[in-house]
């Protein structure tokens, strides 16, 4: 398309009605020369929102906003420049020039085919809109009111039912005027070897696909019972309909996302009209699709929040990872809602109501912390085979994130839960595929923990000594205080060994510790052990051992809720903000308790 001329912008604006367009949007009303309502860009009571037709000028007293009648379209809409103009002038029947004859000529035959193509489009919803409320749409209508689709919401998104039987869209679109092959070409019926055409959506309810002006390009279909071999039967792509390009749901959320300031991505178009019926008027779908670029610009036009609410699956959980690039790319933040196994949006909303989805998103996390957690989470403690695929898996996600602290931030938690060196991390991440042996390596020596903690290698001795306390060390949990993952895999099998034969076996248990540093330092600690003194000295020095493992727990704890702490947005997560606070004062009396024992302690 070709530059806008200055003298069609001024046309433009001396021909457009500022009342009848922003009145489209707003209920206003007459005051001397000038009209009020409630402002749509910010949320209030009382209208302190001006229009001055005379002046062709809008101005909220409120939020600020104010400008023309391209200004107002291009927030509310979220359009830009030339494609509000070319709107207007549409509207108010105003001639774009455009430079080249060929050029005009072309753009001429496009616009009309585009015009034609609307226009058999718009047909065609309103054929399926009116079937579905005849006598043959009954089967579909009580499906819907099946799934709680209220008439309110329905007709909102413009459903409708395609019939059983094979031409009555075809029929009813010629009886209009229109011949087969451009209905073929618009992707509403479908050429059979006899030169004839039939339905492409038969039996099924059919959903409008709508852009962001409001037109409809395309249909999805869906079958009444899971029977139909296909679930859904979706428009094909035209030269008026790229599916990569539209949001389903986006023309009719625009104004939510804005006063939400969010918009929810859902996986299907029922998740959709289900939250739009109860009132959660901010969720759109990509369709079926993987999210694309294109949808993604599209949608930072209206909102830099995005709030994932695919399906509790692990396919959902998948295309939740998949959206991360490209939001990012987008430059729109993003965060996680997760649902059980078997829920998605809609049957969640259906079960616990619409205050129970308010609060899950409220709790929502960032989709890198999501993804990292899924990651880590299983292989904590695990092998390290398994830890350096989590490991691989991880630095492919952290190649996404771009902003440096976040980076960081995430490094730090990765090298946390796999116990691997920070600077080793580091050198990994730049560069995975030359440092993976290193990297091994490092595991290997972090699983080996070279130099256990004093109060750790204390523990030890004393627990040879006294196999007996190994069952009270357990119950306790108390393994789950040590740093060394292989001290506490050791302990366990000295625990299982005296619990089977009611003595430790030294000789039989060094044997199993691969010969490495702990190997050593077990067989330092067997010696030391041999030489202890009396029961009761050993338990005031294995309990002082104790105190100490539990008090660098807490250290440790405490230092990554504060550090946690400090990259929380204590604003828009608020409810992560306070859990942090919350652990933060649990440890802290945890602390406080453990030093009233040692000075309650009889010396
Ligand atoms: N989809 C599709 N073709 C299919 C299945 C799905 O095009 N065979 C698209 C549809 O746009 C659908 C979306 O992928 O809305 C998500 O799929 P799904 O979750 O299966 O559909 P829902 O709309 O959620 O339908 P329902 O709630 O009835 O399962
Ligand atoms: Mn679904």
């Amino acid at each position: 398309m070709g530059l806008i001329p200055d003298l069609v912008i001024e046309q433009v604006l001396s021909r457009t009605d500022i009342l009848q367009t922003v009145g489209e949007y707003v209920t206003l009303k007459r005051t001397g020369n000038n009209y009020k309502g409630l402002c749509p860009f910010h949320g209030e009571n009382s209208p302190s929102f001006f229009v001055h037709p005379s002046k062709g000028i809008f101005k909220c007293f409120g939020c600020g906003a104010g400008g023309n009648v391209v200004n107002f379209l291009m927030t509310i809409e979220g359009w830009n420049f030339p494609e509000t103009v070319r709107h207007l002038a549409d509207k108010f029947g105003i001639e774009i020039a455009e430079e080249s004859d060929e050029e005009a000529e072309q753009s001429r035959r496009r616009r009309e085919g585009k015009k034609l193509y609307l226009r058999i489009m718009t047909e065609a919803r309103a054929f399926f809109e009116q079937t579905l409320e005849a006598e043959g749409g009954r089967a579909a209508l009580h499906y819907l009111r099946e799934r709680d689709i209220d008439a309110v919401t329905s007709q909102a998104f413009g459903l409708g039912y395609a019939p059983q039987g094979w031409q009555n869209l075809f029929e009813h679109l010629v009886a209009l005027g229109h011949k087969g092959p451009v209905l073929e070409r618009a992707g509403l019926v479908i050429a059979n070897n006899k030169g004839g055409y039939y339905d492409r959506f038969r039996h099924r309810v059919v959903f409008p696909v709508v852009d962001i002006w409001g037109n409809t390009l395309a249909f999805g279909a869906r079958a009444l019972s899971s029977e139909e071999q296909a679930k859904y039967i979706n428009s094909p792509e035209t030269p008026f309909y790229k599916k990569g390009e539209q949001l389903y749901g986006l023309d009719q959320a625009k104004k939510g996302i804005q006063k939400a300031e969010f918009a929810l991505l859902v996986e299907g178009n029922f998740d959709v009209i289900s939250l739009h019926g109860q009132g959660l008027d901010m969720a759109i779908a990509p369709m079926g699709t993987a999210l694309t670029d294109e949808q993604a610009r599209l949608l930072a036009r209206y909102t830099k929040r995005v709030v994932i609410a695919f399906d509790g699956d692990q396919a959902g959980q998948d295309a939740t990872l998949r959206c991360m690039s490209v939001l990012e790319r987008a430059q729109i933040e993003t965060l996680v809602i997760q649902f059980d196994e078997l829920d998605d949006p809609d049957s969640f909303i259906r079960r616990h109501g619409p205050k129970a989805l308010h609060e899950k998103i409220a709790d929502a996390v960032p989709l890198v912390a999501w993804a990292l957690d899924r990651m880590l989470s299983p292989v904590e403690g695990a092998s390290i085979e398994r830890k350096l695929v989590a490991l691989k898996e991880a630095s492919e996600l952290l190649a996404d994130v771009h902003d440096t602290l976040s980076w960081e931030h995430y490094a730090q938690e990765i090298s946390r839960r796999l116990a691997i060196e920070p600077r080793l991390l580091r050198e990994y991440l730049k560069r995975p595929k030359a440092n993976e042996e290193a990297t091994r390596k490092a595991f290997v020596d972090a699983q080996r923990g070279a130099e256990l903690e004093n109060a750790e290698y204390g523990a030890l001795v004393v627990l040879l000594d006294h196999p007996e306390w190994l069952e009270d060390f357990f119950r306790d949990e108390l393994d789950k205080l040590l740093c060394s993952q292989e001290l506490a895999e050791f302990l366990e099998r000295a625990h299982n060994q005296y619990g089977q034969t009611q003595q430790l076996n030294g000789p039989m248990l060094l044997e199993r510790i691969d010969n490495g540093p702990l190997r050593k330092t077990v067989e330092r600690a067997m010696v030391e052990s041999a030489t202890l003194y009396a029961a009761d000295k050993s338990l005031r020095w294995y309990q002082d051992c104790v105190r100490t493992l539990k008090k660098n727990w807490a250290n440790r704890t405490l230092d990554h809720i504060m550090l946690e702490l400090e990259r929380v947005d204590f604003r828009a997560e608020r409810a992560r903000y306070e859990a942090l606070n919350k652990q933060r004062e649990q440890v802290n009396r945890f602390k406080t308790a453990l030093d009233l024992e040692v000075k309650s302690a009889p010396s």
